[in-house]
């Protein structure tokens, strides 16, 4: 059952009567039931931060793409594959911030169980403001601490959308002096791309979808779902 409940808008002024709306539109909940229930979610709005205009739309999160499940066992399958290319002294895990912490997290414990020791180090990259479109520019919020010249280094994120946070990443690092740079992401929309970019290591490859959970977030919320869940727009339901 669905423990995963949207909301009105408050922006909009919307009140029972679009609930019922959300609720007729809304997909069947497959949240797994072995994990508790997600909190009940109530957000919408918009405003300015930082003299920039945000808008967070009235949406549900509960349709389930993959379960907590599907993913444990796909990192399982991608550690077999970093196993073998992380053995160096010199590997250096980069995870870019914040989407990558509970994929980085669950990858180096997998990597541990089969005696790989990787150096670790998070680097913040911002392109997405508040809402779901990217910016277009990425820019390094925080950097690096590690020195990384002459290592052998595999940039960790979340999900390779445009390819504009991946490539710079990988850019980035190569001018900090790597001696070589791959990438990984948990997620791939290809549809998405700008210019072209392969990541070496995917998790899944899924539709043209805003997902949520295992670190992704809408505004900052739903990193901690054990899963990950489209993000629906209720206006938009009809062609979702
Ligand atoms: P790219 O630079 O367009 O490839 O986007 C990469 C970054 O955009 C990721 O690190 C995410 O933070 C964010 N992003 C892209 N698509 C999604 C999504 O569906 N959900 C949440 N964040 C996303
Ligand atoms: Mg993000």
């Amino acid at each position: 059952m669905c423990h995963l409940r949207l909301l009105a808008g408050a922006a909009g002024g919307q009140g029972p009567a679009f609930d019922r709306r959300v609720a007729a539109a809304g997909a069947t909940c497959a949240a797994p039931a072995a994990w508790p229930a997600a909190p009940t979610v109530r957000h919408a709005g918009a405003g300015t931060s930082g003299g920039k205009a945000w808008t967070v739309k009235p949406h549900h999160i509960r349709h389930v793409l993959l379960s907590a499940d599907q993913i444990h066992d796909r990192v399982q399958t991608l550690v077999g594959e970093l196993a073998a290319d992380c053995r160096g002294a010199d590997v250096v895990l980069v995870g870019i911030l914040r989407g990558s912490f509970i994929f980085l997290a669950d990858l180096v414990r997998e990597l541990y169980r089969r005696d790989v020791h990787p150096r670790i180090d998070f680097m913040t990259l911002e392109s997405y403001g508040a809402g779901t479109e990217s910016s277009g520019t990425v820019r390094v919020a925080k950097d690096i601490g590690m020195e990384i010249t002459g290592c052998d280094v595999v940039v960790v994120d979340d999900i390779l959308d445009t390819g504009r946070t991946l490539s710079f990443a990988r850019q980035h690092l190569l001018a900090r002096g790597a001696r070589t740079v791959r990438t990984c992401a948990l997620l791939d929309k290809p549809m998405r791309r700008v210019a072209p970019f392969q990541a070496d290591y995917i998790g899944f490859t899924i539709a043209d979808r805003f997902v949520v959970g295992y670190g992704l977030d809408y505004d900052s919320r739903y990193r901690e779902l054990p899963h990950i869940a489209c993000v629906t727009f209720p206006d938009l339901a009809a062609t979702q």
